[in-house]
């Protein structure tokens, strides 16, 4: 049994997805073999709640300088995101030169929009290669991973952050103390840590368990979010439902005591009572689901493969990393994945090794099925793939349930 990296209480494991591969790290074909393994299990901490997992990746493994994942891949993320950067712009980052933060910004899809209302601004980000796309753009960005140390040295050379924001990247630092511990010595009097990240209680009851990979090391609740704050010093002031990446939840912190919680609160907490995401039980439930979903996967892959059907994918997500290889989905399987990434292209996906090629690739000629990897994209991707179904391809999908549509 592991130990809750909250609040030290014993954490219950409910699914092993065993061996796993770091999931956004894409070997050369000349690289097969030389990936780093380790277990993959997820548990829940019955004193705090908080749902994590009992081994940790290092985070230079996860995050080299190279590491591909781009942010702006998604018109659909590029939108979320000025959407995002304008609600700031008139709320919380107005007045006398306001200084913003943000922690994880990868390409700067988010802190281009701020730089460009002229607003004082730094990205922290390790991944180099993105940061240097974020630099490109005019952006202001610190190479290197966020922690105590670097909210000191900001402060001190840069003075005080009336907005530290970070999207999908808190879930991801299993030193959630350092990351507090910093962002408190950076924020101004009054201002706000505001974070948004996949949320459990959709994970767990529409059975999207491909979010659960080395890079989400929490899943976060409101709960378990409210009681993380205020271990570190922080209130839960704000929360809001956000639909994107299958159901994203925005929490909005603040030192104890500097601002009064907002009614979202009370309530999203007694929506999440709801959910049940405090029972053990729920977690039984989920494991379950989560067999029968793989099983009916391959069984389906299977059954294509004795017919003779084409079979490909599309997007090589981190998700798929742990589909493929949980459910053993090789290039037998699912020719190659299809993806925009420039940087995944020409590569095989981690452990699975399944081959991977530009979007143009996906039209000649079209296969008869395609597992849609980055389902959090699906409008996108169909809607830029209208001629996969005109020609009688059919999209396969494995989360709530195994669909072919
Ligand atoms: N905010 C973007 C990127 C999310 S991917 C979006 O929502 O699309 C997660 C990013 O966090 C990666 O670019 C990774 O390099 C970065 N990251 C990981 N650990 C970090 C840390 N401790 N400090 C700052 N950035 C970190
Ligand atoms: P995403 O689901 O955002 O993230 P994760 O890796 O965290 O699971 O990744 C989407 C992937 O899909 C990314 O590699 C880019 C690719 N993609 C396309 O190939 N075409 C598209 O139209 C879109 C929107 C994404
Ligand atoms: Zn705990």
């Amino acid at each position: 049994m592991s130990h809750c990296r909250i609040c030290g209480g014993p954490v219950r494991e409910f699914f092993d997805f065993g061996r796993q591969p770091v999931s956004d790290v894409f070997p050369r074909p000349e690289e097969i073999g030389t990936e780093h393994f380790y277990r993959l299990a997820v548990g829940f901490c019955d004193t705090c709640t908080m749902v994590q997992q009992s081994q940790e990746v290092s985070r230079d493994r996860m995050f080299p300088a190279d590491y591909p994942y781009r942010s702006s891949g998604s018109a659909l993320m590029r939108r979320h995101f000025e959407a995002t950067a304008l609600h700031y712009l008139e709320t919380e980052l107005r007045g006398d030169d306001p200084f913003y933060v943000e922690i994880g910004c990868n390409d700067g899809i988010m802190l281009g929009s701020v730089r460009a209302a002229g607003v004082r601004h730094l990205g922290v980000d390790p991944a180099e290669d993105a940061a240097r796309v974020a630099g490109a753009g005019g952006s202001r960005v610190h190479v290197g991973f966020f922690e105590e140390s670097t909210g000191h040295r900001i402060r001190e050379t840069e003075g005080a952050a009336r907005l530290v924001f970070s999207a999908n990247t808190i879930s991801h630092i299993a030193y959630a103390d350092s990351v507090f511990a910093g962002v408190r010595a950076l924020l101004a009097e009054g201002g706000v840590f505001v974070f948004e990240d996949r949320y459990l209680g959709d994970i767990v009851h529409h059975t999207y368990f491909d979010q659960i990979y080395d890079e989400h090391f929490y899943l976060f609740s409101v709960r378990s979010v409210q009681a993380m704050a205020e271990t570190y010093g922080f209130d839960l002031v704000d929360v809001e439902h956000l639909p994107v990446h299958g159901g994203t939840m925005r929490y909005t912190t603040a030192r104890a005591g500097e601002r009064t919680p907002r009614e979202s609160v009370p309530r999203l907490l007694a929506a999440e009572r709801e959910l049940k995401l405090a029972e053990w039980s729920t977690y039984e439930s989920f494991a379950a689901k989560i067999e029968s979903n793989c099983r009916e996967l391959i069984s389906l892959l299977v059954d294509l493969r004795e017919q003779g059907k084409r079979v490909l994918g599309y997007g090589a997500t981190c998700k798929s990393a742990t589909v493929t290889n949980y459910c053993g989905i090789g290039p037998d399987l699912v020719s190659f994945v299809c993806d925009s990434t420039r940087e995944k292209q020409h590569r095989v996906t981690p452990g699975a090794h399944i081959p991977i090629r530009p979007p143009e690739s996906f039209a000649s000629p079209y296969p008869d099925y395609a597992v849609l990897f980055a389902w959090n994209h699906a409008e996108e991707i169909m809607a830029k793939e209208q001629e996969f179904r005109a020609a009688g391809g059919r999209w396969i999908l494995y989360a709530p349930d195994v669909r072919v549509v």
